[in-house]
């Protein structure tokens, strides 16, 4: 099986169920409380090594109680995490989080030490990057590590699969050209481009192009996800519908699975229909990490 390397941040999920989020100047009441594993990077990462995938985390945690629940957590999935950073001068990262009648999730995230992956830690890793096949990064570490981190994992001919969340206008061209697959959802996309919802799908996709991107892979939530090919194909997979309880996480994990089936030399089209699968299932559960099946439960879940 070939090798995934997640780089990417570690945050420890303060999730509450609320109505509706606050609005400006608005208190409002929770209920529900829960302290949980997430952060973009770690998701996936624990994401991919519950499905199957071999894989190994790069990241930085702080010298904290919460660094070490965290790391126990991706060890304890098999994720490889000998070589995350531990620094005494951050606090592990968190996210404050509601989950709104409709499940769906508002997010505010605290670096901390997200924010010291930085390129030295980058260079420090390359012998990790050169061993591996697929290198995933999304948004929640500094911009300009991820973009140089995708250049070295170019040079060194590896798949570079970027979920671009959060999102954020103006990429650096060359993040975008070194992305292999970049994965946005309807939201997302939009923001790449600092537009509003009046431009078409369609319209971005063409637009984001022009900016350099090649594969690009957008969820659309309740109506699937869809593929446009840097060759002109065009791949439209509907959503598994389901119950949602929790949206959190939802999209970490199918880019998860999506890496995982690549990883295993799946088509495109059928490692969305994996990663729809895993995303569906995921929404079923509270929490980011808490939510992700294992590959044994989606393989039964796609029989039943
Ligand atoms: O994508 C969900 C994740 O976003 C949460 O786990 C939270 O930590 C934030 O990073």
């Amino acid at each position: 099986m070939k090798k995934i390397v997640v780089i990417g941040s570690l945050n420890m999920d303060f999730a509450v169920n609320v109505k509706h989020a606050p609005k400006v100047g608005e208190t409002i009441l929770g209920d529900d409380f829960r302290l949980t594993p997430g952060g973009k990077g770690a998701n996936q990462a624990y994401a991919a090594a519950k499905l199957g995938g071999k894989v190994t985390m790069l990241g930085a945690i702080g010298d904290d109680t919460y660094g070490q629940m965290l790391m126990d957590n991706l060890r304890n999935a098999g994720v490889c995490v000998d070589y995350l950073k531990k620094t005494k001068d951050s606090s592990t990262g968190m996210a404050l989080i509601t989950v709104d009648e409709n499940s769906d999730n508002s997010i505010v995230v605290i670096q901390g030490a997200n924010k010291e992956v930085d390129i030295p830690y980058i260079d420090s890793m390359l012998d990790i990057i050169k061993d591996c096949d697929i290198v995933i990064f999304q948004l929640e570490i500094p911009v300009e590590t991820v973009a140089y981190a995708a250049r070295r994992a170019k040079e060194f001919g590896k798949t570079v699969i970027l979920d671009p969340a959060p999102a954020q206008c103006d990429l650096p061209q060359e993040l975008l050209e070194n992305a292999d697959v970049i994965k946005p959802n309807e939201n997302e996309i939009l923001t790449l481009l600092g537009a509003d919802d009046s431009l078409a799908l369609d319209n971005a996709v063409g637009l984001l192009r022009e900016k350099g991107a090649k594969n690009i892979l957008v969820t659309l939530g309740a109506d699937g996800s869809c593929y446009y090919g840097q060759d002109g194909s065009e791949i439209h997979v509907p959503a598994n519908k389901v119950k949602a309880v929790d949206t959190t996480g939802a999209g970490d994990s199918y880019t998860a699975a999506f890496a995982v089936n690549l990883s295993e030399k799946k088509d495109i089209k059928s490692a969305m229909k994996f990663a729809s699968r895993v995303g569906a299932m995921a929404v079923m559960k509270a929490g980011a990490q808490t939510s992700i099946p294992t590959r044994e439960e989606v393989e039964l879940w796609a029989e039943a």
